[in-house]
């Protein structure tokens, strides 16, 4: 693992009418790293997604991803730079396989080399070997996630941005995408956005907390967990 910046967003901020979402919002991703992202409902947690991954175009302030500055690329450059997104909602070919769906999931990228062993890997990875000729939309919804996150991955990525991954699953799905995620980290650089105090625990990474569109805190999550200010405003409602 190296620790390169790949990623470096200054000052960030956007209004939405009078609601300033997400405002003077700064931070640095090195390659290789997992970091969390936790906040109240409408702390601007998915708002600060858009700005990273081009949907949105920040008021104020920079953005420098791999040294250079991104923002007001198109939406299909950040996804050319390296940067890819799961939403939230399921968007699988529900009547295609799993293999299938990383097959079209990886002709996203123009002259993908070794498209095959990309696949395989991304079985591997997330742990679908088993399922590679099950239709999509027959998965369990876990595994529904894991395909999407293996989609995702096609597209070689160096960033991946991932909003609530863990929504709708059950203790040990929850602890299983923990330990997925945790693998895939290192080799490539991951923002979870997370609800689930379990999980995010499970994964026991660097942690960034939003409230009103401002980071009130970050450091380990064992040293959040422990933070006044964040008990007050979110994990003390849990
Ligand atoms: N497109 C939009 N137009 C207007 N207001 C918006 C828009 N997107 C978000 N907002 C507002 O910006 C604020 C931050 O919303 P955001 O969705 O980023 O919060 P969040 O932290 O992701 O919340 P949640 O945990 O509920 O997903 C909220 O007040 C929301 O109503
Ligand atoms: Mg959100």
């Amino acid at each position: 693992m190296t620790t390169e910046t790949l990623l470096r967003a200054r000052d960030l901020a956007i209004r939405f009418g009078g609601v300033a979402a997400v405002q003077g919002v700064s931070l640095s991703l090195s390659d290789g790293e997992l970091r969390c992202i936790i906040g109240p409902n409408g702390a601007g947690k998915s708002t600060l997604f858009n700005l990273l991954a081009g949907s949105l175009k920040p008021d104020h302030g920079t953005i420098e991803f791999g040294g250079r500055s991104i923002v007001g690329l198109a939406v299909h450059e950040f996804a050319r730079v390296g940067i890819a997104r799961k939403f939230q909602v399921p968007s699988l070919f529900t009547s295609l396989t799993v293999r299938e769906n990383l097959s079209v999931a990886s002709r996203v990228r123009e002259g993908a080399m070794n498209r095959e062993a990309r696949i395989e890997r991304t079985l591997v990875d997330l742990e679908l070997e088993d399922c590679v000729n099950v239709l999509a939309g027959e998965l369990p919804h876990g595994q529904k996630q894991w395909l999407e996150i293996g989609m995702a991955l096609m597209s070689r990525p160096r960033l991946l941005l991932l909003d609530e991954p863990t929504a709708g699953m059950g203790p040990e799905e929850t602890q299983k995408t923990a330990r997925l995620l945790l693998g895939l980290a290192s080799s490539l650089t991951i923002v979870v956005i997370e609800h689930d105090m379990y999980f995010v625990r499970a994964l026991a990474s660097p942690t960034l907390v939003l409230h009103q569109g401002q980071i009130i805190a970050e450091g380990n999550f064992a040293d959040i967990e422990r933070n006044d200010l964040v008990r007050d405003v979110y994990l003390g409602r849990q």
